[in-house]
């Protein structure tokens, strides 16, 4: 008994560091003993693979789930985390991307309605996509969510972190998702963690399994890359080691150097916690700076899209705090160095207080105001839209990023051999300011 009673320890908590099936965590979830199995808090789940698309869906009581789509099923794979509500994932397959799918998911026999959603074809020559950050439950959040479902070009929404703010409380993930379903079902929304997913108590496990299934490895949750028309995206993780010798840095390096231009010209990073952010409240995250910034200027990423501070602001392409160009006419040519954006204006109360006087590398920002930001990829242009809306219905932003060279710039950029030059004395400077910093 001496050699078992250790054993039996270990098999009994095993079920509680990875929620497995329904029948392993009785322990975790009494209470979805009893309960209706409607399904509800219905979300499309992104894969990698442009041919399958996942459905999480939620039920008070514990059952087996199935999905119905164009005259197929799939059974779900069912499991819960420790709070009262059982889940359901299953994989839509065999999809036709730019083909309209209808979709419906049932548990314990009970069928929601119908869905329909299609695809994205990464080849297609036009993309437009929603981003907003630190969103919660807030009457602006509602807002907000209500101008995501009336945008029905939107093919995608990103959320860059601070995604519902439960802190811990359960029951404000399950109201939040049943309010995003109407979109959710429809698009799908990818996200970087943010802080408030790091929950006191359940750390990160509740967004684990409601953005994904149980058993994934690390790597899947909280950082990776998808390929859309024109753009790679990179979702990473500032709640991670992001060091250099981390396995974050070194999955971001070989993902942001593997990046074939010629298909996506465009590469956006979305973390949570901005580079450079110029409000007093938590203003630039230098950490994250000095690990990552040479990283993401040498390798040419386009757009850093952040939050955690709740205001709007936007960078000029800025490399090591000096501002690499200022662009034309609200026009900027790829390739000399990242434009960083906070839009954590979503819906979470603003943080006033601005640093004064204003950095030169802050060319726009916003206190006061909330609402979301769009972007629209033109193929046959090359070009990237990116406008800022406000929830009253007036544009604060905008600017155009493009691939060649404006008509005043005679070099092309760090992309381009000529402007490689006009950055490296800049990068050298920045280099010896890491050092000092370090
Ligand atoms: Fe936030
Ligand atoms: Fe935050």
């Amino acid at each position: 008994m001496r050699v078992l009673a250790p054993l039996l320890v270990l098999m009994l908590l095993a079920p509680l560091a990875h929620a497995q099936s329904l029948g392993e965590t009785l322990q975790e979830c009494p209470g979805t003993l009893t309960g209706s199995t409607q399904p509800q808090q219905i979300h499309l789940q992104m894969t990698d693979d442009a041919s399958v698309m996942n459905v999480v869906w939620a039920s008070e009581g514990r059952s087996t789930g199935e999905v119905e789509w164009n005259g197929q099923t799939a059974a779900s794979t069912d499991f819960c985390y420790n709070h009262d509500m059982a889940f359901h994932m299953a994989s839509m397959t065999g999809l036709v991307p730019g083909e309209e799918v209808t979709y419906r998911v049932s548990s314990g026999g009970d069928w929601s309605g119908e869905f329909n959603f299609t695809p994205i074809d990464s080849m297609d020559d036009h993309f437009q996509w929603i981003a907003i950050a630190d969103h919660g439950d807030s009457s602006e959040a509602m807002d907000v969510s209500e101008s995501i479902i009336a945008d029905t070009a939107a093919q995608m929404v990103t959320i860059s972190g601070d995604i519902a703010y439960a802190d811990g409380e359960q029951s404000t993930w399950d109201n939040w998702f049943n309010f995003q379903q109407d979109s959710m079902t429809s698009i799908p929304w990818v996200a970087a963690v943010g802080n408030h997913e790091n929950e006191p108590g359940y750390e990160f496990s509740p967004y684990e399994h409601r953005f994904d299934s149980d058993g994934q490895s690390e790597s899947e949750i909280f950082w990776y890359s998808r390929d859309f028309p024109g753009v790679h995206m990179v979702f990473m993780s500032t709640e991670h080691d992001y060091s250099e010798g981390s396995t974050q840095y070194s999955w971001l390096a070989q993902d942001l150097a593997s990046v074939n231009r010629d298909v996506t010209p465009f590469v956006i990073v979305y973390g949570h916690k901005p580079m450079y952010s110029s409000n007093s409240y938590h203003g630039s995250e230098v950490e994250l700076r000095v690990a990552l910034e040479t990283m993401y200027v040498t390798n040419g990423v386009d757009l850093v899209i952040a939050g955690h501070d709740h205001f709007y602001e936007r960078t000029f392409p800025v490399a090591g705090d000096t501002v690499v160009d200022t662009g034309k006419d609200g026009r900027f040519a790829r390739g000399y160095a990242p434009i960083h954006l906070v839009i954590g204006i979503a819906g979470r109360s603003s943080y006033e207080e601005l640093d004064e006087p204003q950095p030169e590398w802050s060319a726009f920002r916003e206190n006061s105001s909330y609402g979301w930001t769009k972007l629209k990829y033109h193929g046959d242009t090359k070009e990237l839209a990116f406008t800022h809306h406000r929830i009253d219905g007036t544009i604060g932003d905008e600017f155009i990023l493009q691939v060649a060279p404006l008509a005043s710039n005679s070099d092309g950029g760090i992309m381009g051999i000529p402007g490689f030059g006009t950055i490296l004395p800049i990068l050298a400077m920045f280099g010896a300011a890491v050092r000092r910093l370090r």
